[in-house]
């Protein structure tokens, strides 16, 4: 298909007049003389009418009055994609029913009475179908019908009109597989032929005082003996679109979402967690809140270092004798405990926190004052530890909070030969996760509120 270079030829269908609900359009279209560059008229087998959507619409009655313009396109909203204030006012880019992705969902004031705004046709593809079966029956010729729209484009000024219909009409024309003239298979280039010919057409039909139907000749490879998919085979499906929010919105679903998307993992895979990631990881901890003005947490990033076998030793060590001396735990049941620690050994990163008492935290006489100031700066701990987690989870990397230092001070600030006033937060285990995390259950937050007193 396209292989034959076209003679292209393009021409406007002059004196449709007004369009109104209830008009037949095919009976508009033939009662025109079509006149063509070379000096014949009428359709011939091949050739493609294109025909603006604002007359399908018109003629399938869908006008409203203009205040209702707001609720009508909200109405013909499934998903907003971006919204723009300007000074003129705000402008919402939204996806329609049908699929596209349209300023205003295309309800539209140009071209139309004043006081009067046009929605777009319900189903286009439906429209150029029955359009084309009429001109079919009433011309004998094998045509197609393509109805358009004007569309602007993300990253280009300007707008242009594409295919919202389409009938009897190769919409898309895959090369994939061809060669090109350089011996080049090409891999993705997948031409939206219905576009092309909708903008190419719009041309000769212009926007002001224009005609609003014009016929292509020219393209007859693409016209085809059955109706074809239309037009909304060329909307990208969502799951395929790179772009499907605004950038704006983007940022802000990722802001309001960052926190509750950190679920702990336990169960990483192998792959190397990079060094700037650590480091951005620790650079959004220290920007939590502290008392005092103070910035007191303090890490320790180990992976393959022996000083990280020593001190989990040492700690697994005292976990056990706790457990035998302390706790008369069963031998058995210990060996289960003890297998809780083996994802500190496991995992790729494993960030050592800390609180520094000694940098800053103001100094008590009483036991209730220095044991609410160190309480205080293990909050500030805890907030930083938090940030570090929601940081890694934002690039999807995994973590676990894991609390055994916190038992053993001592043990962890011998063996890393640590001040006293280092209070440790827990170890951080970080990698990426093996399988993806699952999905949180709702809280509810009324469930969480303190009932206020009267
Ligand atoms: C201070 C602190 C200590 C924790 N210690 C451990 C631990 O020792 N072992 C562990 O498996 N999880 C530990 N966790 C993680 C919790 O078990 C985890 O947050 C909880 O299961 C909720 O899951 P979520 O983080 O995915 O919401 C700790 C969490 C905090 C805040």
């Amino acid at each position: 298909m396209g292989k034959s270079k076209p003679e292209l030829q393009i021409t406007t269908v002059l004196g449709i007049g007004p369009v109104a609900p209830g008009h037949d359009l095919a009976a508009l279209i033939n009662a025109t003389e079509i006149s063509w560059p070379d000096g014949s008229t009428g359709f011939s087998d091949g050739d493609i009418v294109v025909v603006t959507s604002k007359i399908v619409a018109k003629a399938e009655g869908r006008i409203i009055i203009a205040q209702s313009r707001d609720a009508a396109i909200d109405s013909e909203t499934v998903r907003i994609v971006a919204t723009k204030v300007t000074p003129r006012g705000t402008t919402k880019i939204v996806q329609t029913q049908h699929g596209l992705v349209m300023a205003a969902a295309g309800v539209d004031a140009s071209n139309v009475e004043k006081g009067q705004v046009v929605l777009l046709p319900i189903d286009p593809d439906a429209s150029a179908r029955e359009l084309l079966t009429q001109l079919r029956d009433t011309t004998g010729r094998r045509l197609g019908v393509i109805i358009t729209d004007t569309m602007g484009r993300p990253w280009r000024l300007g707008v242009t009109d594409v295919a919202i219909g389409a009938a009897g009409i190769t919409v898309l024309d895959d090369h994939t597989g061809r060669i090109d003239g350089f011996g080049h298979t090409l891999e993705l280039t997948n031409i939206a032929i219905a576009d092309e010919i909708a903008a190419a057409a719009d041309l000769v039909k212009g926007k002001i005082d224009g005609s609003p139907v014009a016929v292509v000749r020219g393209m007859g490879d693409y016209v085809t003996t059955e109706f074809g998919p239309g037009a909304s085979v060329i909307v990208r499906p969502l799951d395929e679109d790179l772009f499907p929010l605004g950038t704006a919105e983007a940022i802000q679903q990722g802001r309001a979402t960052a926190a509750m998307n950190r679920r702990t993992v336990r169960d990483f895979s192998d792959t190397p967690i990079p060094e700037d990631l650590i480091a951005r990881a620790i650079a959004a901890a220290i920007t939590a809140p502290a008392p005092h003005h103070t910035t007191p947490w303090r890490f320790l990033a180990l992976r393959n270092e022996p000083i990280r076998q020593t001190l989990l030793t040492a700690l697994r060590e005292r976990w056990i004798a706790d457990l035998q001396s302390t706790d008369s735990v069963a031998e058995d049941s210990i060996s289960k405990r003890i297998a809780r620690g083996d994802i500190l050994y496991s995992a790729p990163v494993l960030v050592l926190a800390f609180i520094d008492l000694g940098a800053g935290a103001h100094q008590y006489p009483d036991e209730v004052r220095t044991s609410a100031e160190r309480d205080m700066f293990m909050v500030a701990g805890g907030a930083a530890v938090q940030n570090l987690m929601i940081t890694l989870a934002a690039e999807d990397v995994g973590s676990a909070w894991i609390s055994s230092t916190m038992f053993c001070a001592d043990v962890v600030n011998a063996v890393l030969q640590l001040p006293a006033s280092y209070q440790p937060l827990g170890a951080i285990a970080i990698g990426y996760p093996a399988t993806k995390p699952k999905a949180r259950d709702v809280r509810t937050p009324e469930a969480f509120m303190i009932p206020k007193l009267n």
